[in-house]
């Protein structure tokens, strides 16, 4: 079984989702929860972007132990000199430089010819190596790169120091067919005494991006980029959670197996959400709050009899607490009667059919039953406030809302 690296960038890449944006000290508690996870490499930030993230990438470099710490440069040296000097605290401090190789980039963005890039990809991967031992290097927008000019700047990267590749979908245009064959040529045809790791950053624009990524690890990839919930630029990034247990489940295809402690999934997915202020969609795979619900009652009926009849996942693997099968108007009676029982409602036959009775009347005019209107077909009382809360202050701060909520009584 290979062992593959997992790479986080929701603090950098999915720090350029639109309207994101964390505090300094939110990206050291995400730090933090992203090491307990068990992630191989943090991308703390792009420390010359700003003062604010010079100071995020170095305070996340001086409090971790066990995770690496990265920052990102372009190929620019007083964008290297900033990085290395935020990272510089870290057990296991890591540099990531990166320049553009496919003609749109370099014609009209860099504007300079294929030979300078080739320059500039060794001096400044020559410089970065000589003040940090472990270096990634990663030709911007590779999947819309000419194949071997792609394989010229990464032997230049590798000849100049270079331990990482990393090979960005940038615009999130390649099809896993196409990027599993580009790992594989690069990956056959990169020529170095010392072990070079490939790696895969994948963009969601077309919604292939774990998909791409799963395909680069097939072919061989050893460490793998992405970010939580699948955040970042556009439609995001490749989501970690999917690969890590895509990985894990499909052992038997794939081989390979991540070093995250799954069971720390779901608390990694809230704290992201949270700070970002972007929900988990419901139906979003792994942590969406139906990724385990099952609704219509022949599913409803074999998951009780054997929750293998459709679930391939458990709960407990990604740290999700317990399944409230949720109930709607397709649930059936041997579900309804499950709920009475994990709600401590205790029943008989006949008090039984009038309440599925009452419940399947409710459910064909409410869509989502939840408990507390189980709890008033019981008591026959309509539940005006579900929690027994009341709003007790709101405070708006850009895009997040904090709210305090105090017990009515
Ligand atoms: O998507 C991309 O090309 C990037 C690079 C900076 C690695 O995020
Ligand atoms: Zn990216």
């Amino acid at each position: 079984m290979r062992k593959i690296e997992f790479f986080d960038t929701s603090l950098r890449d999915g720090e350029q989702t639109p309207g994101v944006s964390f505090c300094i000290s939110e990206k050291v508690t995400i730090a933090k929860q992203l090491e307990k996870w068990g992630i191989s490499v943090i991308e703390a930030g792009f420390p010359a972007a700003s003062p604010d993230s010079f100071e995020a990438v170095k305070q996340i470099a001086d409090s971790l132990n066990d995770t690496a710490v990265t920052a990102l440069a372009r190929c620019v040296i007083s964008d290297i000199d900033k990085a290395v000097e935020a990272v510089k605290g870290a057990k296991y401090p890591q540099i990531h430089v990166f320049i553009a190789t496919s003609p749109i980039h370099m014609k009209y963005k860099l504007k300079i010819s294929p030979e300078e890039v080739l320059k500039n990809i060794d001096k400044c991967v020559k410089y970065a190596r000589e003040r940090v031992e472990v270096v990634e290097f990663s030709p911007e927008d590779a999947t819309r790169t000419e194949l071997n000019f792609l394989l010229e700047a990464v032997q230049t990267a590798v000849d100049a120091g270079a331990t990482y590749i990393n090979i960005p979908d940038t615009v999130g245009y390649t099809t896993p067919e196409e990027y599993g064959k580009i790992f594989k040529f690069l990956i056959d045809n990169t020529k170095s005494e010392r072990e070079i790791i490939f790696s895969p950053h994948c963009h969601d624009d077309l919604g292939m991006a774990v998909a791409n990524s799963l395909a680069a690890i097939k072919a061989g990839a050893g460490r793998v980029e992405g970010t939580v919930n699948g955040i970042g630029e556009r439609a995001g990034n490749a989501a970690l959670e999917e690969i890590a247990v895509a990985l894990h489940i499909r052992k038997d295809f794939y081989q390979a197996q991540s070093p995250l402690k799954l069971s720390e999934t779901a608390a990694t997915a809230e704290l992201i959400s949270q700070f970002s202020g972007i929900a988990i969609p419901k139906n979003k795979a792994i942590v969406g709050a139906n990724a385990f619900a099952h609704e219509s009652v022949i599913h409803q009926d074999g998951v009780l009899k054997n929750a293998e009849t459709y679930e391939i996942i458990t709960l407990e693997l990604v740290g999700i607490k317990h399944n409230s099968l949720p109930l709607g108007k397709l649930s059936g009676r041997h579900a309804f009667s499950e709920k009475l029982t994990e709600l401590n409602i205790a029943y008989d036959d006949e008090s039984l059919a009038i309440l599925f009775e009452k419940f399947k009347k409710l459910a064909d005019k409410k869509k989502e039953i939840t408990d507390a209107d189980i709890h008033a077909l019981f008591t026959g009382e309509t539940v005006k406030n579900l929690a027994g809360f009341i709003l007790d202050n709101v405070q708006i701060d850009g895009h997040k809302a904090l709210v305090q909520l105090k017990n009515q009584e």
